[in-house]
């Protein structure tokens, strides 16, 4: 029997860090290394060929230590066990949430419902690599029976930027004679500059989306379908053989006019933005071959396993969640900067704010009450060393704590003269000085008059994580994709929140959908918004000349 969780801030757990932490605002990260020198060497994890540096945190052991019982006495354990488990824990859509069986092995069992799933994951990816290996070696061809050299993936959220970041992170891995593009906005231009120099002879469109209904990815799936007829001279049996899709929802596939033999199944326990490991991945194995992506499944696996069996004080999603739990809680810190030294991750923020926000961004707990403490943080970010030119100013100087995460390699992938040792130094310049800054009397030997002393004092204490891994390979992103996965789920189970619905995207849909048709009519609606959308609307029908 589980023993009863009390709300949050009734927990030992927190009481005890609400106390410490009186002392531990007051703690410099200078001092804490040097009352302890090797903490730099100390506080470090790795997994799955991650090395986890979390030392230039505002930490001690102490801190980790409550943290780590706050997740203790949260459930975390049993929360993990009830997710491998199959149990329905997205509550309020009765679902289980299983992308963990997506990248488990063959022999592996997964239930839901009391049905192993595994073999069904895996009859997919066999589908999938059945298909992959038909396109990338010229055996599928178009309509014309000319080669597909154009991979088009419609869709939007966890059906396009899963995709389109692991396509970018894995480009050094994909097939170069292919091109590869994704449209997800409903903006017009995305279709039309993603298309204008393709040839739809040539062109595969992967319409991607869980439901089937999105009106994005529905609105650009019927453009695509009439750019490809118009440019094959209208004939109807060529969507076959240029439009396949991934979906759970067949019946929707085969109403659009795709074959569901074309179609990559995949199941309601994947949410969306947890779904890059399913056929969503489809365009990725296209671009990167079977193999790599089975290599990718892997590294994600790794972590998973790491995550279920590891000690929660060498655990690295449980420490970097309960880091994120630290500052956003205690310290009031709002953002997270997520800063990949590695351009091919340019993507990879972007990935992340879905996956984090998406999931965190709630205010009621799993049994509807108000929450009395902050859930989500805001995460941002973009490859260094670009930020560092634009706003890392005001992570170093600014009043506003940032936590950073910085992700770098010690491989090039790409070597290129000096270039990795000066990007390299970029890291560990940026965290070191962040932690450690400049004093007055550091910036006054330096010969700076007085008056500009305080303009050029870098207070320092300004917390950052440093994830290393050999190179950037499908195995070491996927064990990065799901240490942030992972890490989610940790802060959830102890925010005590749903982090697998959703429902804050909704309104905006419906009421979109209310709108539409306001603004294509040909008659003046009679509106009965408020008269700041009413007016709005008002303006953009005159605007069109409607
Ligand atoms: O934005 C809401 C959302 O439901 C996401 O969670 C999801 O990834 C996205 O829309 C796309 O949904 P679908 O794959 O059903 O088109």
């Amino acid at each position: 029997m589980t023993a009863t969780i009390l709300p949050l801030t009734q927990r030992k757990g927190w009481k005890a860090l609400v106390t410490h932490h009186r002392t531990a605002r007051k703690w410099h990260l200078r001092t804490l290394f040097a009352k302890r020198p090797k903490r730099g060497e100390r506080m470090t994890a790795e997994a799955a060929g991650l090395f986890l540096d979390y030392s230039k945190n505002r930490v001690t052991g102490r801190t980790v230590k409550l943290l780590v019982e706050l997740a203790e006495e949260s459930g975390l354990r049993d929360r993990i066990d009830a997710m491998f488990r199959g149990d329905k824990i997205n509550l309020t859509e009765d679902r289980a949430v299983l992308h963990v069986a997506l990248r488990a092995p063959k022999d592996a069992t997964f239930l839901v419902d009391g049905k192993n799933v595994v073999p069904e994951v895996h009859a997919v990816l066999d589908k999938m690599a059945e298909f992959a290996g038909r396109v990338r070696s010229g055996v599928w061809t178009g309509h014309t029976g000319k080669r597909i050299r154009n991979v088009v993936n419609i869709g939007i959220g966890g059906s396009d930027l899963g995709p389109v970041m692991a396509y970018e992170a894995l480009r050094h891995y994909s097939e170069r004679g292919m091109t590869f593009r994704f449209v997800s906005n409903v903006d017009g231009i995305d279709f039309v500059e993603a298309t204008r120099d393709l040839d739809p002879a040539e062109t595969l469109f992967i319409v991607s989306s869980k439901t089937f209904t999105t009106l994005e990815t529905m609105t650009n799936a019927e453009s695509a379908r009439d750019w490809l007829l118009s440019g094959l001279g209208g004939d109807k049996q060529a969507v076959a053989k240029h439009f396949v899709a991934v979906s759970t929802n067949a019946e929707k596939v085969s109403e659009f006019g795709i074959d569901t033999a074309n179609m990559f199944a995949f199941w309601d326990w994947v949410g969306g933005r947890y779904s890059m490991c399913s056929a969503i991945g489809l365009s990725t194995m296209l671009a990167i071959g079977p193999d790599n992506f089975r290599a990718l499944l892997n590294g994600f696996h790794q972590m998973d396993e790491h995550f279920r069996t590891a000690p929660f004080e060498q655990n690295l999603p449980v420490l970097m969640a309960l880091l994120g739990i630290w500052y956003n809680d205690f310290f009031g810190a709002q953002t997270t900067a997520v800063l990949p030294y590695e351009q091919y991750l340019k993507r990879f923020p972007a990935y992340l704010q879905q996956m984090t926000m998406e999931s965190s961004g709630k205010s009621v707990t799993l049994d509807g009450m108000a929450v009395d403490y902050d859930t989500g943080a805001v995460y941002w970010g973009e490859p260094g060393t670009n930020g560092q030119h634009s706003f890392y100013q005001l992570i170093h100087q600014g009043t506003r704590l940032i936590p950073c995460d910085f992700i770098a390699f010690g491989q090039a992938l790409a070597p290129l003269g000096r270039h990795h040792d000066i990007l390299m130094a970029n890291v560990f310049a940026q965290s070191e000085a962040l932690a450690f800054g400049l004093t007055p009397e550091q910036v006054k030997a330096e010969g700076v008059p007085d008056w500009l002393v305080p303009h050029r004092v870098f207070e320092g204490n300004r917390p950052s994580n440093t994830i290393l891994a050999e190179r950037l390979t499908p195995a070491v992103l996927g064990a990065l994709v799901a240490l942030y996965e992972h890490s989610v789920f940790t802060q959830g189970a102890i925010w005590n929140v749903g982090s697998f619905d959703q429902w804050g995207v909704q309104l905006g849909k419906v009421l979109a959908q209310r709108i539409v048709p306001e603004l294509e009519s040909k008659e003046a609606p009679a509106l009965t918004h408020d008269s700041s959308t009413n007016s709005l609307i008002r303006r953009y029908r005159k605007m069109k000349g409607a």
